[in-house]
């Protein structure tokens, strides 16, 4: 048995997003997409776990488990629900999440667009359309105007390259299906202006959002408080199979150089990784029947987040923060066992000197895991959606206790 203990300040915590967790966010796109004819989404989000309203006692929870943070979003559909409406009502109730995150110890890392986009914004081509990241400084303004004096950590968006990952992962090309148009027409737009931020993989997106970013990191730099501003990515540990070095170079550019790059001199690159995926002549193969899979069909491989934090830190030269990282499962023990190995990773990262700031695991709890529904059980606390009863997982007191002891030990 080897003990590591963390740096002094090392971050702790679990992470959700607003609409996976709030409920009734009926003035998002989401909100749309879940309720048209033919949907993907297995079924709409509802009430979620009710954390817009429960909020306190969950933050409460997540600090006497013995972490430090705490990464949620705001959600721009609630604080400016028309075009250049802004409501003060929902921006004092995310002052008040904050004010809850101090009072009990708990930094507050807030990320500014976590997928969901305003349905307004949808009507004029949303991501795709030139004057989003106008349109985006402005939201983000506004909100570190009221908010910004309590923030910790910011995180502008949310995994601007997942569209990129989706499409390799995918067995079909969501833009090619019957949805996609009914979609469109729903916010009056042709299919092929349809800017939906989670689906649209083409580089007039990736455009749009990193020139957003950069528009939003220096507003946030420019506002109250003063605090680390970054973007997280969707990093899966890129590996060549026998043969397969020059498509897994092609799939390391485009799923995450391409991002890294335009990060250099940010404060942080959040780190979300969940597997590894492994690369052959001919792209990636998925894993066999005899592999241990997550719910989301990902191989078991907690080591991926030491891969991805390595390259991430090579090609963007800036601190990381693991600002997602999890197994989604009904096997808790599993989720514990991946957290033990995970964490392994993470301490050999920084005994070779690399700079990783917090670790945090998604997710606080199971929640509305998008066009799956509520099948897949990301969280280390769950939740019963009748009652809205949580309860903490063993995994949940586990990392709990290496949080408030800032130290573990591996095998
Ligand atoms: C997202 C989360 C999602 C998680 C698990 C990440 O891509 O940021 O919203 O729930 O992965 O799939």
């Amino acid at each position: 048995m080897k003990e590591y203990i963390f740096p002094k300040d090392f971050m702790w915590g679990a992470s959700t997003a607003a609409h996976q967790v709030e409920g009734n966010n009926i003035n998002s796109e989401s909100w749309v997409l879940e309720h048209l004819p033919g949907t993907i989404y297995a079924e709409p989000s509802g009430d979620a776990i009710d954390h817009y309203h429960r909020y306190p006692s969950d933050i409460a929870l997540l600090a006497e488990l013995g972490f430090n943070s705490y990464r949620f979003s705001i959600e721009w559909a609630r604080i400016e629900p028309e075009d250049g409406e802004f409501s003060y009502a929902e921006l004092e109730h995310y002052r008040r999440m904050l004010a809850a995150c101090h009072e009990h110890g708990i930094k507050p890392v807030v990320t500014f667009h976590h997928f969901t986009t305003p349905r307004w914004l949808m009507r004029q081509g949303g991501w795709l359309d030139e004057k989003t990241p106008e349109r985006f400084a402005r939201y983000v303004e506004r909100a570190a105007k009221h908010l910004g004096d309590l923030i910790s950590v910011a995180c502008t968006v949310n995994e601007p390259n997942l569209p990129v990952l989706l499409s390799k992962i995918l067995p079909f090309k969501i833009e090619e299906t019957p949805f996609w148009n009914t979609a469109a027409q729903a916010f009056g737009v042709l299919p092929d202006q349809l800017g939906l931020f989670q689906f649209v993989a083409r580089p007039r997106m990736r455009e749009i959002i990193l020139a957003a970013h950069r528009r939003a990191f220096d507003a946030l730099h420019s506002g109250p408080g003063s605090f680390p501003v970054g973007l997280t990515l969707a990093l899966v540990d890129i590996q060549a199979a026998e043969g397969g070095e020059s498509k897994a170079a092609e799939f390391r550019r485009e799923l995450a150089d391409d991002y890294l790059e335009q990060l250099r001199g940010d404060d942080f690159v959040g780190v979300q990784t969940y597997s590894r995926m492994l690369v052959g002549p001919h792209g990636m193969i998925r894993p066999g029947d005899d592999v241990e899979k997550n719910q989301m069909g990902e191989e078991y491989y907690p080591e991926a987040i030491g891969g991805t934090i390595r390259h991430a830190s090579s090609v963007a030269g800036i601190p990381v923060i693991v600002t997602e990282n999890g197994f989604s499962s009904t096997d808790d023990f599993r989720r514990l066992e991946y957290f033990q190995y995970a964490l392994r990773s993470v301490a050999n990262c920084l005994e070779d000197g690399i700079d990783v700031r917090g670790y945090l695991c998604w997710s606080a709890f199971d929640n509305f895991e998008w066009i799956s529904g509520y099948r897949p059980l990301f969280g280390i606390i769950a939740v019963d959606r009748e009652t809205q009863q949580r309860s903490p997982k063993p995994s949940a007191y586990w990392l709990g206790n290496v949080a408030r002891a800032n130290r573990t030990q591996f095998k």
